[in-house]
């Protein structure tokens, strides 16, 4: 099957899992793993701009993560600092812009300086926007909007009768990206980590079990494909689809 050009999601998300096992399936170390991962990333990003995908979101560092041992953290966040480097052409070339999402203030300076730089350098870029999740917990993203919301109506700038779907959207990281069309997560595993939980109300999840580092512009692929043969019917019968 060839993939529907007329019916690209226009907000595709990933959560990029297996990057352990795949390198311990080799014999190799966890870090291995990640730094593979980084290969897949780029053709991920490449294809997606190539297929006219709008909205590309990637899960790169749950709230959850700091749990893991300090040297696999320092490694992820060494690799996050290297990929915005080398990919900045990348970015700039496909018209790429990048923004983030979770809370930016825990992570180490370099991180963040890095981060912002990109943000800055691709802001005016407008094919495809390019989100990354960094520190970034589903719970958190509402907890935080929480009390954004309440810190306004203690200071009479909203009142509660007024709050709706709208303005809570408003105030989450995720405020300017559409909701999720279609959630990729790899590795076999078949649950959402405590990634954006709202955006995700109605995204039709796809689960591989191709291991991150191996997930090539094929396996996108046969994702969208998947998702262009479900009928998303978002509360209306089949019949009113038609
Ligand atoms: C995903 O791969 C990458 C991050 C969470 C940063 P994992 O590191 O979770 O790999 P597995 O799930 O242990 O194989
Ligand atoms: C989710 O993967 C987080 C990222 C891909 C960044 P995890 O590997 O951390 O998720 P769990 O712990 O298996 O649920
Ligand atoms: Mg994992």
């Amino acid at each position: 099957m060839e993939i529907d050009h007329k019916n690209i999601p226009k907000h595709i998300a990933v959560i990029m899992d297996g990057n352990g096992r795949w390198a311990k399936k080799i014999g190799k170390n966890r870090l291995f793993g990640h730094q593979n991962g980084v290969k897949a990333v780029r053709k991920l990003i490449e294809e997606s701009a190539r297929l006219n995908i709008s909205y590309l979101t990637l899960f790169a560092f749950s709230t959850e993560n700091w749990d893991r041992p300090k040297k696999e953290i320092s490694t992820i966040m060494k690799l996050i600092v290297l990929v915005l480097k080398k990919e900045l052409s990348t970015m700039m070339e496909n018209n790429i812009k990048l923004e983030t999402i979770g809370d930016l203030k825990k992570l180490p300076e370099n991180v963040k300086s890095s981060l912002k730089e990109t943000v800055n350098k691709t802001k005016k870029n407008n094919r495809l926007t390019l989100t990354i999740a960094i520190n970034y917990g589903g719970k958190e993203d509402i907890s935080n909007a929480f009390k954004l919301l309440l810190e306004k109506v203690k200071n009479n700038i909203i009142s509660p009768k007024k709050i709706d779907e709208l303005i809570i959207n408003n105030h989450l990281y995720t405020r300017n990206l559409p909701d999720v069309d279609l959630l990729i997560r790899t590795s076999g595993e078949q649950r959402i980590s405590n990634f954006l939980l709202w955006k995700i109300a109605y995204a039709e999840l796809y689960f591989s079990n191709v291991l991150w580092p191996d997930f090539n512009e094929k396996c996108l692929h046969d994702a969208i494909i998947s998702y262009q043969n479900r009928e998303r019917r978002f509360g209306k019968t089949s019949e009113q689809i038609k």
